[in-house]
């Protein structure tokens, strides 16, 4: 959470450079956003707002900025409210930082700093690393080991840039928790350390990405130079790779949001993972599996689970990533031990990963992100090959964790990608029938998402999907559950949206259904052409709306659901005029617990 991009270069006005790249990062949270930098007489420049990018943007357009240093952030606020005196950078006695992550030894940094009379205007954890750097430079450091000696004092998880504006021609940057990647311009004028590659895309050619602990020095002489620094500070050498990601992969290619390109790649992308699938995983001798992850990606792990008990007869289990890394676990020696991260950096997986290893066990992840840290330090990785996710709501990826999964337990040549293609294709082209429920349903006070066997799953997928994008309560339910409690929520404003294809579950769901129009609820049911020769009048009840897929069996019928709950949520946000890209309150990444 929160993104960083800072520069040092050749070129006069280095601002442009840093809003693009910033844009490209507000995937990470955009709550408000800041651009620091130091101006030819050695001032120090702070421009800072509350909002999106775009409000910084039309700041920075009034003015005109001559410097070659900058660092800019958008916050996704931990410490502190919304504001412009809590949005970074943070400035203390001419040093400038930007960070991401949290520091925990805070309050403990700041006491000292105040006996020291350094003064604090944020209610932020991170100002106090502005102000630690200041003090160290007091006591007769220089810049760069005034940063050293803070890096070492800092307890928590971090992403950090500073500048200094008595050193102009030094960035020094370090990474601990929290991704970093350092980038170099083709003509080598400009070198960058931002959060991630999509930040640097179209700026560096190459790439590095820090390690745990690693500090890095940019400097500017006759020409740019690096050094890396690890955890004890000895000078270390990194890999440089190309940058790999293209404009292309983060513009929205003529779609009228991210997230609506994302859904409509569902299609395509499930022949990328199928094509790129040949890893040698035998399943079959072990005696069980243990799925960990967070949001979406765990639900990925529980549609899963009811694929591989039943096709391959193995035990699954599927756990929350923040729950499992702080219990104490029980670690069995023939258990595969899986991760799926979309984003590769969440921190509660990647932790719960660090444990299983620290266990002695080996771990398998499941990431989009190849760089990612969870795809660098798990012991194999499973790439989801889904393309860059800019829309916060995880969709796409969401569809290849599932497939990828599926794909570990069941024969490549029988299965029927074609086919499966044609699916999801069917359901995009039926957009507008869901466009026009989003449109009728978009006023329900909340909603159910109700499915038996692996349509809960799902069901659990659509209601987070539509209470991120809509702010409205929304709750997925096995079907037969919610008369244990939940159906007391049920009356005329309220909408549920049952999972309920033509399967070994359809009377069932069926009945529960009933129960709810009972009660005045109003249903929309997503079910399977063969359903309609069974609905007994069903669908002709004022307060039902069906949605009809073409016929498949499982494992292929989840797929085509998917995707209409996928659409369903985007409409519905889209229909109450929300922002689907980026909706209020979150981020893409979730880089802190
Ligand atoms: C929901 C969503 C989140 C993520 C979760 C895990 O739409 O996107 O719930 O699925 O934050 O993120 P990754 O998969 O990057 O570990």
């Amino acid at each position: 959470m929160c993104g960083i991009v800072s520069i040092l270069s050749f070129e006069d006005d280095i601002s442009k450079k840093l809003i693009g790249a910033l844009e490209r990062l507000e995937y990470r949270g955009y709550d408000s956003a800041g651009l620091a930098f130091i101006d030819k007489n050695s001032n120090l420049q702070r421009i800072r707002s509350v909002g999106k990018i775009e409000e910084l943007r039309r700041r920075i357009n009034k003015i005109t900025i001559k410097s070659n240093i900058g660092i800019a952030h958008t916050r996704w606020a931990t410490h502190g409210k919304v504001t412009e005196g809590n949005a970074h950078p943070h400035v203390s006695n001419g040093v400038a930082i930007v960070h991401n992550g949290i520091i925990e030894n805070y309050q403990e940094l700041k006491k000292k700093l105040l006996k020291e009379n350094f003064e604090f205007e944020s209610e932020t954890d991170t100002e106090v690393i502005a102000a630690l750097i200041a003090f160290h430079i007091k006591n007769g450091n220089n810049f760069e080991q005034a940063f050293k000696n803070t890096i070492l004092e800092l307890k928590g998880t971090f992403a950090i840039v500073a500048i200094y504006e008595k050193e102009t021609n030094i960035l020094l940057g370090a990474k601990k928790g929290s991704p970093m990647a350092i980038g170099f311009s083709e003509d080598e004028r400009s070198y960058y350390i931002a959060s991630d590659a999509i930040a640097l895309s179209s700026l560096a050619k190459n790439i590095i990405y820090l390690e745990e602990g690693d500090i890095v020095k940019i400097e500017k002489q006759d020409k740019l130079n690096y050094t890396i620094f690890n955890s004890s500070i000895h000078m270390t050498k990194r890999n440089i790779i190309p940058n790999n990601v293209s404009l292309s992969d983060v513009s929205k290619n003529g779609y009228e949001t991210f997230m609506l390109k994302e859904i409509f790649e569902e299609a395509t992308i499930v022949r990328n993972i199928y094509n790129n699938f040949d890893y040698d995983i035998n399943i079959s001798d072990l005696d069980s599996i243990s799925i960990i992850a967070c949001g979406t990606s765990y639900y990925a792990g529980l549609l899963a689970k009811y694929w591989i008990e039943d096709i391959a007869q193995i035990h699954v289990d599927v756990e929350i990533a923040s729950e499992f890394r702080y219990r104490n676990p029980v670690i069995f020696s023939n258990t595969l031990y899986i991760f799926i991260s979309q984003s590769g950096e969440t921190i509660d997986t990647l932790c719960a990963m660090r444990m299983v290893k620290e266990l002695g066990r080996k771990t398998l992840a499941l990431v989009n992100v190849e760089t990612s840290s969870i795809a660098r330090e798990a012991d194999y990785m499973i790439k989801l090959f889904a393309g860059v996710e800019i829309g916060v709501a995880s969709t796409k990826a969401f569809v290849v964790q599932a497939l990828s999964l599926l794909l570990l337990c069941v024969k490549k040549q029988d299965f029927k990608i074609d086919f499966l293609e044609d699916l999801i294709n069917s359901v995009l082209n039926n957009k507008y029938q869901l466009s026009h429920i989003a449109e009728k349903i978009k006023d329900s006070r909340s909603f159910f998402y109700i499915g038996r066997g692996i349509n809960y799953p799902i069901a659990l997928e659509g209601a987070l999907k539509i209470k991120e994008l809509s702010y409205v309560s929304a709750e997925g339910y096995p079907a037969g559950e919610i008369k244990h409690g939940p159906i007391a929520i049920i009356d005329e404003n309220v909408y549920t949206i049952a999972l309920a294809p033509f399967d070994k579950y359809f009377e069932k769901t069926i009945s529960n259904t009933q129960e709810i129009l009972a009660r005045n609820g109003k249903i929309i049911l997503i079910t399977t052409e063969k359903a309609r020769d069974h609905l007994h009048g069903l669908e002709s009840s004022k307060n039902v709306y069906c949605v009809f897929i073409p016929d498949s069996d499982e494992p292929y019928t989840s797929f085509p659901l998917i995707t209409v709950i996928h659409l369903l949520a985007y409409y519905t946000s889209k229909s109450k005029g929300y922002d689907v890209d980026k909706p209020r309150n979150l981020a893409k990444s979730v880089t802190v617990e």
